[in-house]
């Protein structure tokens, strides 16, 4: 198993003009030339924004993001939000693309960036309405994905990329409870 990646030296910063991302290869033709042509475009016509992880100035991987709405199917509805009036679609934050750089791959660095956009999105939640992150993730790497919490949309099984969402609302309800925002009252004598 390779060594985990010291993602705290890690600096994450949106793709600008001026971060040289030519060298970037992640063994994904189709990967490669989005970061090295396209996600200027995207950024600039305000169809997807990237971020870059650097490490020693860098480029290790790299996660791109759009807004979304997924629709749910009855039973999809009705565990996830019982009793609510029925919506016909939900909104969420795509992953729309993401990828780490061979060498540093396996080691923790592609969870850290979806973390790090389950974070965007919590916050985001706050101003805008936002309860999902979605991805169409490529089959090889459906258990990346269910790792992270990621569960199937069972509404959308078209093309040969698998819809997924994970619930930032659930997510964040189980974050605040592992970690209390107030400490334990102290004891009363
Ligand atoms: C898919 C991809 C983005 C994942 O990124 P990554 O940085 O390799 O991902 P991680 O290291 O965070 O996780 C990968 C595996 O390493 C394991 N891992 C996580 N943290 C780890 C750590 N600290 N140390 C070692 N291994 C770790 C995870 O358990 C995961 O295993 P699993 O997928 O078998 O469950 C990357 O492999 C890639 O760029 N592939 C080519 C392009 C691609 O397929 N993109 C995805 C499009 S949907």
């Amino acid at each position: 198993m390779p060594e985990p990646f010291p993602v705290e030296e890690l600096t994450i910063v949106r793709l600008k003009p001026g971060i040289s991302v030519e060298k970037f290869d992640c063994n994904d033709p189709d990967l490669n030339d989005f970061i090295r042509n396209d996600a200027f475009v995207y950024a600039e016509k305000k169809l997807a924004q990237t971020f870059i992880a650097l490490y020693k100035n860098e480029p290790i991987a790299f996660i791109s993001v759009c807004t979304d709405a997924i629709r749910l199917g009855m039973k999809e509805r009705k565990d996830e939000f019982g009793k609510e009036k029925p919506h016909a679609d939900y909104p969420g934050i795509k992953v729309a693309r993401l990828a780490t750089a061979t060498p540093h791959q396996n080691r923790g660095v592609g969870a850290f960036l979806v973390k790090y956009i389950i974070g965007k999105a919590i916050a985001i939640s706050e101003e805008v309405g936002c309860r999902f992150v979605t991805v169409d993730a490529y089959p090889a790497q459906l258990k990346f994905y269910t790792g992270l919490g990621f569960v199937r949309n069972l509404s959308d099984g078209s093309g040969a990329n698998v819809s997924m969402r994970l619930d930032i609302y659930q997510w964040n309800r189980q974050v605040e409870k592992a970690i209390p925002s107030q400490p334990p009252a102290p004891k009363s004598a």
